[in-house]
This record gives structure tokens, sequence and C-alpha cells, in this order.
């Protein structure tokens, strides 16, 4: 998993020098992917400056037909994932416009014989290691279709380069090394908001499939009505089994940012507060990118102090194998 985390910089550049996809014009994208393949619509419609929605299920959201010059773009990294071909039948039915992210697969494939917009990522990869490919794929085709200018995958490629160092030596390894020595034996949960909250998303899929352990996000402001609640009763050993670690981006609003700290001490109650990591970079992509980074190695970490393999994910393909997927 190392070596597939250290060609991350690369999977931005390559993204960055694609030729302008020719997908059609639109006035909002419904972008349909599950797990490693589908966070990548969550980084898309964080960088998106039009309407650009997620769908991570079967079929399409009721609304989705009546989006206005909509089209629907389905990103699975095997091309085999069983909730993704089911939005891109819907999507068929429904007469919209589909074009496809992929490695390979089933969904490559319908593409093909459809002529519709297609970008192949390189394949030999687990689709979570393929975030730049995946992601930048996505975004370059939003940017196509007119919903997404000057993202910024150069600077995801060089701040993502520089994170992370030649052969993962880098200043975010250390970083990463000194949040996973606290966070070791504990539950996490990793807050955010808004663009952070992409970056949490990921912080917890990584570490759930890296290191094969619980994690939890939890999401500024709206945490601030419910879960400090739920905080406040825990005894000490339950504190010591929970670790939150904050994302934090120098751009969240004033009013978002001034929630951190008192949140913090609510929470402090009934949880570790392990640390708090601010993002890099000046366009939206490369500030995502970095934290997603520091994540990947925390990830790592975790995984080798657990003493797992990073790689294998038995329980999902037990499960895509049972229901007949893979
Ligand atoms: C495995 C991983 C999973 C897959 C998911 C969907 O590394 O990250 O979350 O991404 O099961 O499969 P694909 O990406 O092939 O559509």
């Amino acid at each position: 998993m190392e070596s597939m985390i250290e060609t991350l910089p690369g999977q931005y550049r390559w993204a960055a020098e694609l030729a302008q996809a020719e997908v059609p014009a639109a006035r909002s994208a419904l972008i349909c992917g599950m797990g490693g393949s589908g966070i990548s619509g969550d980084v898309a419609a964080a960088v998106a400056t039009g309407p650009v929605f997620v769908h991570k299920d079967f079929g399409l959201p009721p609304w989705a037909p009546s989006l206005p010059e909509s089209i629907v773009v389905a990103v699975s990294y095997s091309g085999n994932t069983e909730e993704t071909l089911s939005a891109v039948e819907s999507a068929r039915a429904a007469g919209l416009p589909v074009a496809a992210v992929s490695s390979g697969g089933r969904l490559s494939q319908l593409a093909t014989d459809g002529g519709w917009p297609l970008i192949r990522v390189p394949g030999g990869l687990q689709p979570r290691a393929a975030f730049g490919y995946l992601a930048g794929a996505v975004v370059r085709l939003i940017e196509g279709a007119g919903l997404a200018h000057d993202v910024g995958l150069d600077e995801a490629a060089s701040i993502t380069a520089t994170l992370l160092g030649d052969g993962l030596r880098g200043p975010g390894r250390r970083l990463a090394d000194d949040l996973a020595e606290e966070l070791a034996g504990r539950i996490a949960v990793i807050m955010g908001s808004g663009l952070t909250a992409v970056a949490a998303y990921r912080w917890k899929t990584q570490i759930n499939e890296n290191a094969k352990s619980p994690a939890f996000v939890s999401l500024l402001p709206e945490a601030d009505h419910n879960e400090v609640e739920g905080w406040t009763t825990l005894g000490t050993a339950l504190r010591r089994t929970v670790g939150v670690v904050m994302l934090r981006d120098d751009s969240e609003p004033e009013s978002v940012g001034a929630r951190f700290r008192p949140t913090s001490r609510l929470l402090g109650e009934g949880a570790t507060i392990v640390g708090e990591v601010w993002a890099q970079g000046t366009s939206r992509l490369a500030r995502l990118a970095s934290l997603a980074a520091i994540g990947d190695l925390v990830s790592l970490r975790l995984a080798r102090i657990a003493g797992v393999d990073p790689v294998a994910v038995d329980a999902i393909q037990q499960l895509k194998q049972t229901l007949g997927e893979s």
C-alpha cells in the first residue's frame, strides 16, 4: 500500500495532463459511485463551481430526471460495482446522458459500446489507492461539462509530493506518525466541516480499510446541535477508547472556526483530543488533497501498529462474492 500511496502526486499530475474530455455542456451533474470510487464525487462536488450532486446507492434519486440539462457520471474503479451499474441502468432508462470513469470491467464495456465519454484510469491498484486518478478524472469530466474551472490538479500534485516526500519520508509522515501513535487502540472520530468534511470522510474510510479499525466522522456545525450532548456522560474508561482529530482549513468561515475549540473542550469530557491538522495550499482541491494525504499516512501507520495488512479487504471481497459481483 505504501508504494501505491507514493504514486498519489503522479496520479494528480496524470489527471492534470489529460486531454480535455469531450463531454456535453451541462448545467448540473450527478456523480454515482461507491467507496473508494464514490468519494471522487464528494471531491468533485467540493471543488465545483456549478451544482454537482453525489449518489451512493442503487438506481438514481427520484428527482434526478428533473435536473436541468444534467449529466450522470458513473465512477467505478473495477467497473463491476452493482450499485453503480444500477445507477447507469436507471440513467439510461431516464434518457440522461452518461459519462464514465473506470479502469475496466462492465462499466468500461458499456461506455465503449454506447459511445459515452469514458476516462480510463490505470488499473492494478486498490480503488482507494487510485484516489488521485479517480478524483482527478471526475474533476476533469465536470470541468469539460463547464461545472468547474482551474481546479488546481497541478497544485494538488506538488503539495502532496512535498508532504509525502521521497519514499514517504516527507514532513507529512512525521505528523501522521505522531497522530497515529495517539490514535492507536482508539476509535477515531474525525471532525470536519465543509471542505474538510470530505477529507474527514476519506480519513474514516482509509482507517477502516487500511487499518481495519472503526472510525467515524463528526461534522460541524451540526455536531453542536446533538453530538455534544452525547459526549458529556461518558466515563473515563470510554474516554480512553475514543480519539478525536480535527481537520481545519484557513479559509473555513469564522462562524465555523469559532466552534472547533469550544466543541473540542466539550468533547474532551468524553474523548481524548488527539490533535488538529490544517489544510495546506491555495486551491480547494490542493487543500483537500493535502489533508487526504496525511490521512492516508495515518491509516498506514495505524495498520503497522496493529500488525494488519493494509492492502487486503477480505470482508469487502467476501461480501462482493456472496452478492455475485466479482
Ligand atoms: C477498495 C475500496 C472499496 C471500493 C468499493 C467500490 O479498495 O476502496 O471501497 O472502492 O467497493 O468498488 P469500485 O471502486 O471498484 O467501484
